[in-house]
């Protein structure tokens, strides 16, 4: 095939190409069936909303706005309730004041949820104890627990993950409506981690200033800061199972071209952004904002070239490129790309992503998982991956115009280090991601005050 646009594209035009990471479904009948149970039901967003954030992907690319990028690794059906939501958004509000102070710049929020129930993963099966089983993809396709049934891809989960995804959405469109207004204000804001860090007189006078600037505007405006502007959430999961997502591209009334309404930004993963194959023609027929991994594996020209397919016209907005190095790789890797992109004239939005390419396994020496494999980040890699982020596109004269992190708003123990200085032994306590270690509530707010520190 050539490497421009294919001759036709259609929803279905990927299942002519090579698909990666799609499940075993023990039924093509059974999913089909599925499928077409969820084309009819209504969409999760809508268009205007997409092509709404576009345009603020747009001032992004320019610098005059900053993204926020984040959630979980991978959602679970279990995690539908009301605190973890509720927790996560205001993770997510407050970390975006922070860096909206910093930065002068206004903060597109974009969670990881209302969908992120599927995973790519490296090794298609597990073994544990001379037992193979398929390795866990996400809600959307199996369940954790090791067992037959348990790991055997499942389709009715996919309109599970669907009914998921539209309660997640509602919710957080009625606190984003009603309930959320307090959350604003540093008063509110859970700070008792701050008097453990060297930084804390620093922390504390950064969070201060963001109350009084708060206070101001409110009293020139006369009304309270929720009644003046909306606080817009937007949604994304990664782009990982080409059946679910076909069946919610449509075409809508007085607007030209296809829109997934599953989300409003769906991303190209590491793992399935080979130029000739399934997921990347899919991408390149329909018209939402797209994010593009960036692995050190990468190769600049390969970089430019999915640019290319997937926005031919260079639309402001279209792509963002997140880049998902390592700490130890950044700034060997990083510029190549940044360099090729430039020259080739293409406008994207650069964002780190510190997270995916500081993983680890460690063997924590006592605690109840004492000589077992865990998965976790160092939060100083996380934040020195950041920091070199922001200095090579100062050096490079392009912006870093994002953070993409996983984090959630609760309170549990997955990646070390930060001021409650987390250690490998800690990490039984409370890790619950099935998939990624993620920043809990204090470390995440840290890292927007440590990032707001730099910029
Ligand atoms: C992810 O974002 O959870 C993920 C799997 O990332 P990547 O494709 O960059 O490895
Ligand atoms: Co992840």
């Amino acid at each position: 095939m050539s490497m421009g646009a294919s001759t036709r594209w259609t929803p279905d035009s990927w299942r002519s190409q090579k698909v990666r990471q799609q499940p075993a479904w023990p039924s093509r009948k059974a999913l089909d069936a599925t499928v077409e149970q969820i084309a009819a039901l209504p969409p999760l967003v809508a268009s205007g909303e997409i092509a709404a954030l576009k345009t603020q992907l747009a001032e992004a690319a320019s610098g005059n706005r900053f993204l926020l990028h984040g959630g979980d690794c991978a959602e679970s059906f279990e995690g539908c309730r009301a605190t973890p939501i509720t927790n996560q958004l205001k993770i997510l509000l407050q970390m975006s004041l922070v860096l909206t102070h910093a930065s002068r710049r206004r903060v597109i929020r974009i969670g990881r949820f209302a969908g992120q129930y599927a995973k790519p993963r490296t090794e298609e099966n597990e073994t544990r104890d001379g037992v193979t089983l398929p390795a866990y993809r996400g809600d959307n396709v199996n369940r954790p627990e090791f067992t037959e049934f348990g790991r055997t891809p499942d389709p009715a989960l996919l309109l599970r993950g669907y009914e998921r995804s539209a309660l997640t959405l509602n919710f957080i469109r009625a606190l984003v409506d009603g309930g959320f207004a307090d959350l604003h204000h540093p008063e509110q804001w859970n700070l008792d981690w701050v008097g453990h860090s060297p930084l804390a007189v620093e922390y504390t006078r950064m969070v201060d200033a963001i109350g009084q600037s708060l206070r101001f505007m409110e009293t020139l405006a006369g009304v309270r800061v929720h009644q003046m502007q909306r606080v817009d959430f937007y949604t994304s999961h990664e782009c990982l199972l080409l059946d679910l997502e076909q069946a919610q591209t449509r075409q809508v009334p007085r607007r030209d071209g296809w829109w997934n309404l599953s989300t409003h930004f769906p991303w190209l993963g590491a793992r399935t952004s080979n130029l000739e194959e399934g997921h990347v023609e899919y991408l390149s027929g329909i018209e939402n904002p797209i994010g593009i991994k960036v692995s050190p594996d990468s190769a600049p020209r390969d970089v430019v070239a999915l640019c290319q397919r997937l926005n031919p016209s260079d639309e402001p907005g279209r792509i963002t490129l997140i880049h998902r190095m390592g700490a130890h790789r950044i700034a060997q890797q990083l510029p190549p790309i940044i360099d090729a992109v430039a020259l080739s004239g293409a406008r994207v939005v650069w964002v780190c992503d510190p997270m995916h390419g500081n993983t680890e396994t460690v063997r924590p020496v006592g605690g109840p998982r004492a000589g077992q494999p865990v998965k976790t980040r160092k939060f100083a890699h996380i934040l020195a991956e950041l920091e070199q982020a922001f200095e090579i596109h100062r050096t490079k004269g392009t912006v870093l115009g994002g953070v993409h992190f996983e984090l959630t708003g609760e309170n549990v123990t997955e990646c070390t280090g930060g001021a409650r200085g987390l250690g490998d032994d800690d990490l039984a306590g409370a890790y619950r991601s099935a998939i990624d270690p993620r920043l809990n509530y204090e470390q995440a707010l840290e890292m927007a005050l440590l990032v707001a520190r730099r910029m």
